[in-house]
């Protein structure tokens, strides 16, 4: 359903919608299963619960695309504040940030200041960066400042790649020169057909071309999905090959397929949650909404009884 999802992520980007859904109480329930909270003692709260049900975590805080420098050097405060939390309370989470949020927009040299305090800070603490992968037209920025830190971090900062692009094969070869950790997705933006596969049957056979080429040749890979299918795939592939834990694990959403979740553990597979949490959950949110168009019904729903 490609028009409901392309008319979510619209929705995203609608700030007049976002003040209707924060005042409406019936989308509260909804907005908690995939936010883990506004506050970052509500975030440990959460990752402290999955650590202990055998889950690692990885922290977002929540906010995108900012215009003014002194915002971005908050931000990338703010992160390094999260990892000293993260350190201090004893729980197992990286955390993933954005690079608009770093200042991306205003000035790339920003963003790499920003970013570079971060991940010095998580080398540090023997802790790790991942670093999201937004809309296509940051891509090539992301990866630019990714390589110009991975030579000086290594496995203490990760990248992602976006199956859904027809590019992503190429990146997915330089990874495995740069011995780079990679995290793949299949993407949550809204793409135009001339550079991403504009059917789902398309980007799955994608994402599974690139993720046995990472398994095998890469340095470690994230296998960042819920489809099942996908998931019972890449398994048996790690058997084929005789691939060890130590090159990757599965990473899902907070509140996406918790029944999954469960399983992967109880099969004793490696597992990271993305969890997210602050004041700014709408964009996220809603991209979570468009992955499931039938959750549109609720968001619509929860407006109307609001
Ligand atoms: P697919 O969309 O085919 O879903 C498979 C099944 O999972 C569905 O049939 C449904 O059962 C379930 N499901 C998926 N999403 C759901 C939802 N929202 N609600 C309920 N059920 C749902 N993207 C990006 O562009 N940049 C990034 O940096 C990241 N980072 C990231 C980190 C992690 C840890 C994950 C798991 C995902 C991301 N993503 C991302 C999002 C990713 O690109 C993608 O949009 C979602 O993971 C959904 O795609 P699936 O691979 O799950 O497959």
């Amino acid at each position: 359903m490609p028009l409901l999802r392309t008319a979510m992520l619209w929705m995203a980007r609608q700030r007049q919608l976002e003040a209707l859904v924060r005042a409406a109480p019936p989308a509260r329930p909804l907005v908690q299963r995939f936010i883990a909270g506004e506050t970052l003692d509500e975030a440990l709260a959460a990752v402290r619960q999955l650590n202990a049900r055998g889950m690692t975590a990885t922290l977002d805080v929540l906010g995108e695309n900012v215009a003014d420098a002194r915002e971005a050097q908050a931000a990338a405060e703010t992160y390094c504040h999260v990892l000293d939390q993260i350190a201090a309370s004893g729980v197992e989470s990286t955390i993933s940030v954005k690079l608009t949020m770093l200042g991306l927009d205003i000035d790339p040299a920003l963003a790499q200041r920003n970013l570079e305090a971060i991940v010095d800070h998580a080398r540090r603490l023997g802790n790790r960066v991942a670093v999201d992968m937004e809309g296509s037209p940051y891509t090539q920025r992301t990866l630019d400042l990714f390589y110009a830190l991975h030579p000086r971090y290594g496995d203490h900062i990760e990248m992602v790649l976006q199956a859904y692009l027809y590019r992503t094969e190429r990146d997915v070869e330089d990874a495995i020169a740069h011995r780079a950790r990679v995290r793949l997705v299949k993407g949550a933006y809204d793409e135009p057909p001339t550079i991403a596969y504009p059917s789902k049957r398309a980007v799955d056979a994608a994402y599974r071309r690139q993720l046995e080429r990472l398994l095998e040749h890469g340095h470690f890979v994230s296998i960042a999905t819920h489809d099942e299918a996908i998931i019972r795939a890449a398994r048996g592939f790690i058997r084929r090959m005789g691939i060890g834990p130590y090159k990757y694990e599965f990473q899902m959403l907070y509140g996406v397929r918790r029944d999954l979740q469960e399983q992967l553990v109880r099969l004793g597979e490696p597992l990271r949650i993305y969890v997210p949490f602050g004041r700014q959950w709408y964009p996220y949110f809603m991209r979570r909404m468009a992955e499931r168009p039938v959750n549109l019904l609720f968001v619509l729903r929860a407006i109307a009884r609001g």
